[in-house]
């Protein structure tokens, strides 16, 4: 018996950082999808402790006390799966890059493990399997990583148990996803902010204020397919990212060529100190764009991404029988 599971990856358009004290992000998932593909294995050459093998590390994990090295053990231990499954991980969404290679690949272990070990989905412990992994790096996740793969399209994030979906997709709209290749350091960046946060208060306070206006405009925007105001309000959630210090300046200067090169709007995407910037341009821009990026900048790689509506997708060998016959 095996099921296989998938999830995409994301991007948050808006909101980052501040979300994790409870202002709304909007985050969108993307047509880059990682997969797990879990057995039931009765005897195993590891006396019969589950086992995840991923593509992306080139690691094979051997699930023991608790999981607490590994999110994908954590996953199984949630699960109460810690024997006998066998699992592979493979990805299209690059690691490190802040678009949640890591909360898509726990994502789609915990559906494929959820659905093969105990019958059916449920959704509230895949949820809550995915959030022990996030906890993995680092102790305070907003559940937004989760709860965009998870659903899919475009999600006004409030907390785990208040998420919108503001849309399935956007066929027309088109986002450059740079990967700057310097890893971006999650744990790092929101401890950074949640401690100038607590130094400086009474001004964080109003920079926060600030992020939430920005969120609620965007959802007209989004809903109205008003991607010039869209763009408009994506670089002036930047600006706020670089008041508390989680932008780089490899992504500045990404930034800057890409808004003289005719985007709408650029900023960074996920925790930020290093990652991906995110660039929402016209069709017809989007190759001169790119190309002067690729000019002026050291980049590790570049992507151009559309929404993906679906989320975590879970199939078993008997969906794929059903199809055959
Ligand atoms: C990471 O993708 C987004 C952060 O806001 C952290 C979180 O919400 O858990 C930086």
């Amino acid at each position: 018996m095996q099921a296989i599971g998938s999830a995409p990856g994301k991007i948050i358009l808006l909101g980052e950082h501040f979300v994790v004290r409870g202002v709304p992000a909007i985050s969108l998932s993307i047509n880059l999808r990682a997969w797990a593909e879990v057995k039931l294995v009765d005897v195993n050459p590891n006396n019969g402790v589950s086992v995840v093998l991923s593509d992306l590390f080139g690691e094979t994990y051997k699930c023991v006390n608790g999981g607490w090295g590994t999110p994908y053990c954590r996953v199984l231990d949630t699960l109460g799966v810690m024997r006998g499954v066998e699992a592979k991980i493979f990805s299209r969404i690059p690691p490190e890059a802040g678009l949640g290679s890591s909360t898509a690949t726990s994502l789609a272990l915990a559906g494929a493990a959820c659905v093969l070990c105990k019958g059916s989905l449920d959704i509230e412990l895949v949820m809550k399997a995915s959030l022990e992994a996030d906890r993995i790096f680092h102790g305070k996740p907003s559940g937004v990583d989760t709860m965009t793969s998870l659903l899919g399209g475009f999600i006004l994030f409030r907390s785990i148990k208040n998420v919108e979906k503001i849309g399935e997709g956007a066929p027309d709209l088109r986002i450059i996803v740079v990967d700057t290749g310097i890893p971006k350091k999650t744990s790092k960046a929101v401890m950074k902010v949640l401690s100038l946060y607590e130094r400086r208060k009474h001004i964080m306070d109003r920079v926060y204020e600030a992020a939430k206006a920005l969120v609620e405009d965007a959802v007209n925007a989004i809903k109205h397919r008003d991607y010039v105001t869209l763009g408009e309000l994506m670089l002036l959630n930047q600006g706020l990212l670089n008041t508390i210090g989680v932008s780089f300046p490899e992504a500045e200067n990404i930034i800057a060529t890409a808004m003289n090169t005719g985007a709408l709007g650029a900023k960074i995407t996920g925790a930020g100190l290093g990652g991906s910037v995110i660039v929402l341009a016209e069709g017809n821009k989007i190759n001169n764009i790119v190309s002067s990026i690729k000019e002026k900048h050291r980049i590790r790689n570049y992507y151009v991404v559309s929404p993906d509506p679906q989320g975590l997708v879970v199939k078993t060998e008997k969906d794929s029988k059903r199809r055959l016959a």
